[in-house]
């Protein structure tokens, strides 16, 4: 933190961020997994928080460019109509930031291919090919295996503290920040380490089925479907046999769970109460709907709005990939220019820091020559020749003069001084000093 430590101070704000992958149609679990905590989130004060749609990620999952629209429209219309203000939040499309992609590819020059190899959506696809004796990368792209390396772009470039993600995400969130640890190593502190942010508190919403609420398993209630539509979905959770005047355990209830979601403290120990009393699924279920409907109703209503209104929803997003830019496009020049992409009228900047002890530093260099024999050359940090050997038998004898060289310095220069050539224009002194700094470290 740049600020000094007073009394006074008001903390950094902490700025969160979050995608969300433009495949489908938010449904209930999406709602009360992550828009409804998110929205609520950004109310708070002290927060910056950052919301885009995923579209970029969207296609290493789907290749139906219709869907992909559809489904950026459906999302963004969903978290406005939930209440997301993008006049408090910066709310915009990934694939309108250029800066993007762009960093990404900073990153991946950073990102070790060994680590993509673990990332577990890839190491799935690799093993699922395995098992059914497939090529390993049978169906595999390459946007799948970089998967990671452009979600970590999306956090660094805006500075995320921390990333609220479901529990799959968090070795993503890992992978990144692993990438700025190593890109602040080598050029300098400028990427911020982000933390995965886990919300315990929110319970994994069950579908239809009882597993939970995922695409996937088609066992999901749109969160935007018709009131008549809602109520039928609703009526297919699945139950047990028992009938109305049985009690009911609220335990491992699909139902019961969902109506905890929605309801307040009061009324989730009425409907405890109700099933303790042997409450009839049918009736059951219809409070379930009226709880539901009674919170989606009025959003519902914004969303249908908003839905028929294309044209303000792009709008909103445009006006909030202008904002996203006005961080993005500076930090991406100071970006390049900390890995030297650089205009050239300008003297180049002395390195920051030697990447290593080595850097800048004399060498010596082995080859063979056409002879047959081995040959070496000590060159300064500049490349400039400061010695010539002669030909050596075998590569073990070069060898063995060059560590005589680092060794003994002056003496062994003195002694060897018969299997070298003379350099014209390079003084002893040259030499000497250049065989001192490649001296071993007497600890
Ligand atoms: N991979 C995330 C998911 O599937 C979506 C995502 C993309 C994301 N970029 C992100 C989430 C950056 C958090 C931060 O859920």
């Amino acid at each position: 933190m740049k600020t000094m430590t007073t009394n006074k101070q008001t903390p950094a704000p902490q700025r969160f961020l979050t995608g969300i992958t433009t495949t489908g149609t938010p449904h209930l679990g999406n709602y009360v997994g992550s828009i409804r905590p998110s929205v609520a989130a950004s109310t708070g004060v002290g927060a910056e928080s950052f919301y885009f749609l995923a579209d970029y990620h969207a296609l290493i999952k789907c290749d139906e460019p219709a869907r992909i629209q559809q489904s950026t429209l459906e999302i963004a219309a969903s978290w406005l109509a939930a209440g997301l203000d993008p006049e408090r939040v910066t709310f915009y499309r990934q694939s309108d930031i250029p800066e993007i992609p762009e960093l990404t590819w900073l990153l991946t020059c950073v990102t070790a291919k060994g680590v993509l190899n673990r990332a577990h959506a890839y190491k799935a696809s690799v093993d699922k090919n395995a098992a059914a004796g497939n090529d390993p990368d049978a169906d595999v792209s390459a946007g799948l295996f970089m998967y990671p390396v452009l979600m970590g772009a999306d956090i660094l470039m805006f500075k995320a503290h921390h990333v609220p993600v479901g529990r799959d995400q968090i070795q993503h969130i890992e992978m990144a920040r692993d990438m700025a640890q190593r890109f602040n190593h080598l050029y300098g502190e400028h990427l911020v380490l982000p933390q995965a942010l886990i919300e315990e508190s929110v319970a994994l919403l069950p579908g239809t089925d009882g597993r939970k609420m995922s695409k996937s398993y088609d066992n999901t209630i749109p969160l935007f479907t018709p009131r008549d539509q809602l109520k039928k979905l609703i009526a297919g959770i699945v139950t047990d046999s028992r009938a109305p005047g049985e009690p009911k355990a609220t335990e491992g209830s699909a139902l019961f769970q969902i109506y905890q979601a929605f309801a307040s403290g009061p009324e989730t120990a009425a409907l405890r109460q109700a099933f303790a009393d042997g409450i009839a699924w049918g009736d059951a279920k219809q409070t379930l709907f009226e709880r539901i409907d009674q919170e989606v109703a009025p959003m519902r209503a914004r969303y249908q709005e908003l839905m028929q209104d294309p044209a303000k929803i792009e709008a909103v997003l445009l006006a909030g990939a202008d904002k996203a830019r006005q961080l993005a496009t500076p930090f991406m020049r100071e970006l390049r220019q900390a890995v030297g992409l650089r205009r050239l009228a300008a003297a180049p900047a002395p390195a920051a820091k030697p990447k290593s002890a080595r850097a800048g530093l004399p060498v010596f260099k082995q080859y063979r020559e056409a002879d047959g024999k081995f040959h070496f050359k000590l060159l300064d940090a500049q490349g400039g020749l400061l010695l010539q050997s002669d030909g050596f038998d075998s590569p073990r004898d070069a060898g063995k003069a060059i560590g005589q060289l680092q060794i003994e310095g002056a003496s062994g220069l003195a002694s060897l001084r018969p299997k070298l050539q003379p350099v014209p224009g390079v003084t002893e002194d040259a030499i000497n000093a250049a065989l001192q700094l490649l001296a071993p470290e007497v600890p």
